[in-house]
């Protein structure tokens, strides 16, 4: 393929969350079946390809972010056939699909720590990790001052084998995710050979799990955000205080994406590698996307931007800027299972800090009419924009987040290191409804969901989405058809003069189409021609002219 027309350039990648997606055994957790069967609907959606998360051998402590056999499919899940079958399906379906590697951290059951934790201090096997004396005359004290992103200290300590403390190992999320020492030439081999694993198997890329974390700064010295805990990373442009840790963005991941791109290079197709880089500014990120390192990186300064005109066409701006200044296509996303969906999260009163989530006894609940409304016209602008773009489970039904689960039911790490202070990230991640009136709303033959599923989501079951004119599976459906048919992806964004410095309303032309998204609190006339695209109602005005309703998003040609 031409460089420069390669298809991830454009495409629309929906993410699947492999255990609320679908589930085939009806066991409650979604799996490789469950996907397989319904790769059709996503066919039909007009999505180009599925980036699945971890389905690979895990105790499931950070649901599968912690990986004990990058090789094997979780019995969970389902088995290597099934994966195998998965792909082909996907692939005579015209899908691409991407998974997910975790590279920076390996669960603490994986056969290399416990070899690591088998083997005494300054081993071979402990070089794969990054232990440490402790400070203090007895080692009692941590070596570094640093907090896990799920709360608590980033270190935990050992015992020996005469059951007495000894070193520490440094892990950035839970304890039971302990972080690979990527300075070891043996563990960069491992991963080679892991990628090529699925290379083999016809896989079309890979998202790169905290692909800024993975080299720490040398010496490991103390560091104290500007706010309390770590957050994800990388801060955000308009925080006070710039937030650099140590531990992110280091100059030597560089290296590591030099060598993984060499070696999809050397697999025919246009295999891509996608890097979760929390990384401030997008000048700083598009350095992960030089031609000779990752093909595309998450823009999360776009999913954070608030819901205000300006804000919006500076980051559209800034992110065409400095994507394009290396050659890479700017991304776009609102939601994915690590934040709370957009459809509350463009309501919340206060923006609320990534991982912390929303709950029974949250403050400032978002209303979720106004949610979805946002919500349907931020997606509508999304997709009319050149690039590629990322797409979440759930969110073309318009799931809001799930707020009202129970305390009981929480799984997510980030609930229990502290405390329950952090609702974390579980509302986002209840098993989907396709179905309103089969058990678990089409999720699961039995019934069973690892989550509970708000009642009034059989509303938004796909069955009652389907083929109605105004729902917001249509909505997504019309976007992604015209986005295909007008080659938006390739194309190229042009403000509209008169609103240009508007405080309220985001206007550009990108190919035949012009945009209009209206974010304030008046209904706005639109230009002239054919609404092609509605996220609300347009209606006549008194002036004779279509009108554009707040919150709603209108493609005219
Ligand atoms: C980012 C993943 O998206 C998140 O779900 C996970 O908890 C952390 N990385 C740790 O792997």
């Amino acid at each position: 393929m031409v460089r420069g027309r390669e298809w991830w350039r454009t495409a629309v990648i929906y993410q699947i969350y492999p255990r609320s997606f679908a589930d085939a055994d009806g066991d409650g957790i979604g799996d490789l079946r469950g996907i397989t069967s319904r790769l059709p609907a996503l066919r039909e959606l007009g999505v180009d390809a599925v980036w699945l998360s971890p389905f690979f051998r895990s105790p499931q402590r950070d649901a599968g972010y912690d990986v004990s056999d990058y090789t094997r499919v979780d019995p969970l899940f389902g088995t290597l056939k099934d994966f195998d079958r998965l792909i082909e399906t996907a692939h005579e379906l015209g899908l691409r699909v991407i998974v997910d590697m975790v590279p920076n951290h390996t669960s603490s059951d994986h056969r290399w720590f416990r070899e690591a934790l088998d083997s005494p201090p300054g081993s071979r096997q402990r070089e794969r990790y990054i232990f440490r004396d402790g400070r203090g005359k007895d080692g009692d004290r941590r070596p570094n001052n640093w907090r896990s992103v799920f709360g608590g200290p980033m270190w935990d300590r050992v015992t020996g084998e005469d059951g007495r403390p000894e070193q520490w190992y440094l892990h950035i999320f839970d304890s039971s995710q302990p972080d690979l020492n990527w300075e070891n030439p043996w563990v960069r081999e491992r991963f080679k050979d892991i990628l090529r694993f699925w290379l083999d198997r016809g896989v079309d890329g890979f998202r790169v799990d905290v692909a800024h974390g993975m080299i720490k700064q040398a010496g490991l010295p103390d560091y104290t955000p500007p706010k309390a805990g770590a957050s994800m990373g990388g801060g955000r442009q308009r925080d006070p205080e710039p937030d650099d840790p140590p531990y992110w963005g280091q100059d030597g991941v560089h290296e590591i994406w030099r060598e993984w791109h060499d070696v999809l290079a050397g697999y025919p197709g246009d295999r891509v590698l996608c890097a979760e880089a929390w990384v401030a500014p997008l000048t700083k990120m598009a350095l992960w996307v030089r031609p000779d390192e990752m093909h595309q990186a998450f823009n999360f300064d776009y999913m954070f931007a608030g819901w205000d005109a300006r804000e919006q066409r500076r980051v559209i701006d800034e992110s065409i800027a400095a994507f394009g200044a290396v050659g890479a296509p700017p991304t776009w996303v609102l939601s994915n299972h690590d934040v709370i969906r957009h459809a509350s999260r463009l309501a919340l009163g206060a923006d609320s800090p990534q991982g912390d989530g929303i709950g029974p006894r949250s403050k400032g609940k978002p209303d979720p009419v106004v949610g979805l409304r946002r919500a349907r016209a931020a997606t509508a602008l999304m997709l009319a924009l050149p690039g590629g773009a990322y797409l979440y489970q759930g969110e073309e039904l318009g799931l809001p987040e799930a707020i009202e689960l129970p305390d009981s039911a929480r799984q997510d790490p980030t609930w229990f290191r502290t405390r329950g202070r952090k609702y974390g990230r579980d509302g986002c991640r209840v098993p989907i409804p396709w179905e309103a009136d089969a058990p678990a709303f089409g999720f699961s033959p039995t019934g069973a969901a690892w989550l509970p599923q708000p009642a009034e989501w059989a509303a938004l079951a796909r069955d009652r989405q389907r083929g109605v004119p105004g729902s917001t599976l249509t909505m997504y459906q019309d976007a992604l058809r015209l986005r295909r048919r007008e080659r938006l992806g390739s194309g190229a964004l042009e403000w509209l003069p008169a609103f240009a410095r508007s405080t309220t309303v985001v206007a550009f032309r990108n190919r035949g189409i012009t945009v209009v998204a209206n974010l304030g609190r008046r209904p706005v006339s639109l230009p002239d021609g054919t609404v092609r695209l509605e996220s609300a109602p347009t209606h006549l005005g008194a002036n004779g002219r279509r009108m554009l309703p707040p919150d709603a998003t209108a493609w005219i040609s």
